[in-house]
């Protein structure tokens, strides 16, 4: 069924919320000078969810006559949330905010004068009336066919007045944190956080912003005396200032200081930042803002994906679950034993639900009470269990390091227990739950950063702070050029979105990757034996993704 194709009078009656005589009746008067009065909210709605002013959903068709409702058929699927587009497979996705569709000035525009679509020149700016034929007979502002891609929709003149006035809106002044010489943005500190790491990100992020704004110094004057149809681009340049916002005290209170410090200067994003512990406020902050948040250093990041915060990696659920995997395809037999703390209780609580979804019996679980720390009479209490994993750090394993042999089947985190910190006996003895990538294949893929570094004067450290700030810095050092000057946000966290698979920054974790909706880039985790040394570890099998490895993710 064509939606406006008035022949298909059997079909309509099959489907009369689609199409109704009222509707039919609102195609065919349409006069060429017709303006819609709309609510942009409501035209939101429409344009994000598939969803009519009515609650129904949205229909829709393909030229190749497959149907297409509500999410499928909303415009932000394809022409993604910003309304930039997109230039995935053979047809670009053409942008429609108010700012390109109702003007005809596209040779002026370099976005659109670059890359024109195939076969397709220039056209005039659209009005209401040849926005609403676009939409339901597929033709163009000129009168020519759209291309195969873009449905024609069934669309009453009430929807699409809203449609209108919110595409209008969509994208059409810069987001905060921009001004006219200026990007601002922020990295966020959790005051607890441990300083050597802290320090680790800040210098980076101070060097690149340093070497940024050098060329930055170039750009402008290249601005200047740019030619005309280049000093759009020219004149998108901005000098990044980077602020610091130290977040003091308990979590609760960390809403309302983030709040403040925005208040005082708006950011356009964050980037990095380093947690302690609980990453939830900020977290709310940036989704509450619509603030992109881009990979920060955190053990324990929000599970649910929300639309603006970025993670590389889900932290320690994910790497319980891939630890539920490794024991169900070695054929763990007998007792699972897990000891855990407050600030640990959800790894021990994720393991437990990822062993029931791989069909192995509940594991025992231990919590340490507060300020107790295990001595040798506890970790001989435990037996010998035919797993013992430890949500613990290093300052709780020093008793067990002692137990002379140490237990077997003994599984720790190396996020928590840092290997370079490890005990030498647990070093050489333990298996570990290792999220990145194994340092004889990163190795080789950090010499650039180490090169960079060099050239900076910063010394190399251990860990994979500096690569996964580098990551996230070049990361938005290669997003912002796109924008040109259309300072969006939802276009920057789209272009990241879409430019992490060739990213030329390794971060520390193999693949990382952010499908449409995906906000934790990195899926999975290896488990390894360090046999006594960090710089060579052995992955016990293969790069566990509990995702595909579990029914039902494991959660
Ligand atoms: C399934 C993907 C898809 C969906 C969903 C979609 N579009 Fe499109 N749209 C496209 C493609 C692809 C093009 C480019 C066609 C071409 O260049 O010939 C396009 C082009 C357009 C154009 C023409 C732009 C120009 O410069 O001439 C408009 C207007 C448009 N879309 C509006 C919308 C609106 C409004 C919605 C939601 C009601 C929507 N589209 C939903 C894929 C989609």
């Amino acid at each position: 069924m064509r939606p406006c194709d008035p022949s298909s009078s059997d079909r309509r009656r099959a489907a009369p919320s689609v199409i109704g005589p009222a509707l039919l009746a609102a195609v065919l008067v349409l006069a060429p000078g017709w303006t819609a009065a709309g609510d942009a909210a409501l035209g939101e709605r429409i344009y994000r969810e598939g969803r009519l002013a009515s609650g129904e959903p949205l229909q829709a068709r393909l030229r190749q006559g497959l149907a297409l409702a509500g999410p499928k058929a909303a415009c932000a699927t394809c022409h993604r949330r910003s309304g930039f587009g997109s230039s995935e497979g053979t047809t670009p996705i053409r942008p429609i905010t108010g700012r390109y569709l109702f003007r005809d000035a596209q040779a002026a525009e370099p976005r659109l004068g670059r890359d024109p679509g195939p076969s397709r020149g220039l056209r005039p700016a659209y009005t209401d009336a040849s926005l609403a034929r676009a939409l339901r007979e597929g033709l163009d502002a000129a009168g020519r066919p759209l291309g195969g891609m873009m449905p024609r929709y069934a669309l009453g003149d009430a929807d699409l007045g809203h449609l209108a006035a919110y595409l209008r809106t969509l994208s059409a002044a810069p987001d905060p944190g921009v001004t006219a010489t200026t990007l601002h943005l922020a990295t966020v500190v959790d005051a607890a956080a441990d300083p050597g790491r802290r320090q680790a990100m800040l210098e980076i992020l101070e060097a690149y912003f340093r070497d940024r704004n050098a060329g930055t110094r170039l750009e402008a004057e290249r601005a200047r005396r740019a030619p005309w149809d280049m000093a759009r681009e020219y004149k998108a340049y901005r000098k990044w200032q980077l602020h610091v916002w130290t977040l003091e005290g308990a979590p609760e209170t960390w809403g309302a200081q983030l709040e403040a410090h925005y208040r005082a200067q708006p950011v356009f994003a964050m980037l990095s930042g380093i947690g302690a512990g609980t990453w939830q406020p900020v977290h709310d902050f940036c989704e509450r803002t619509a603030l992109p948040c881009l990979f920060p250093h955190v053990d324990r990041p929000p599970q649910a994906p929300g639309q603006y915060a970025l993670y590389l990696s889900r932290g320690l659920e994910l790497e319980a679950e891939a630890l539920a995997v490794h024991l169900a395809r070695s054929g763990v037999q007998g007792p699972v034993v897990q000891v855990y703390r407050d600030e640990t209780a959800e790894a021990a609580l994720a393991l437990r639900r990822a062993l029931a979804a791989a069909g192995l019996p509940a594991p025992q679980g231990r919590a340490l009470a507060p300020g107790a720390v295990p001595d040798a009479g506890f970790w001989r209490a435990l037996g010998q269990p035919a797993a013992l994993v430890l949500w613990l750090r290093p300052a709780d394993l020093a008793a067990l390091a002692a137990l002379d042999p140490p237990p077997g089947g003994l599984y720790l985190s190396a996020r928590l227990a840092d290997l370079a910190a490890l005990p030498a006996p647990l070093a050489a003895h333990a298996a570990l739950v290792y999220p990145w990538e194994l340092p004889q294949r990163l190795a080789p893929r950090l010499r650039r950063l180490h090169a960079w570094l060099g050239l900076k004067g910063i010394a190399p450290r251990d860990g994979p702070v500096q690569a996964d700030t580098f990551f996230a810095v070049t990361q938005a050092g290669m997003a912002i050029p796109h924008l040109v000057d259309d300072y969006s946000r939802d276009y920057f966290i789209e272009t990241i979105e879409h430019g992490l698979d060739n990213a030329l920054a390794p971060s520390s974790y193999p693949r990382p990757g952010l499908a449409p909706g995906q906000r934790h880039a990195s899926k999975g985790s290896y488990i390894v034996k360090a046999n006594g040394t960090h710089n060579h570890l052995e992955p016990l099998g293969d790069w566990i993704v509990p995702d595909t490895a579990l029914p039902g993710g494991g959660k």
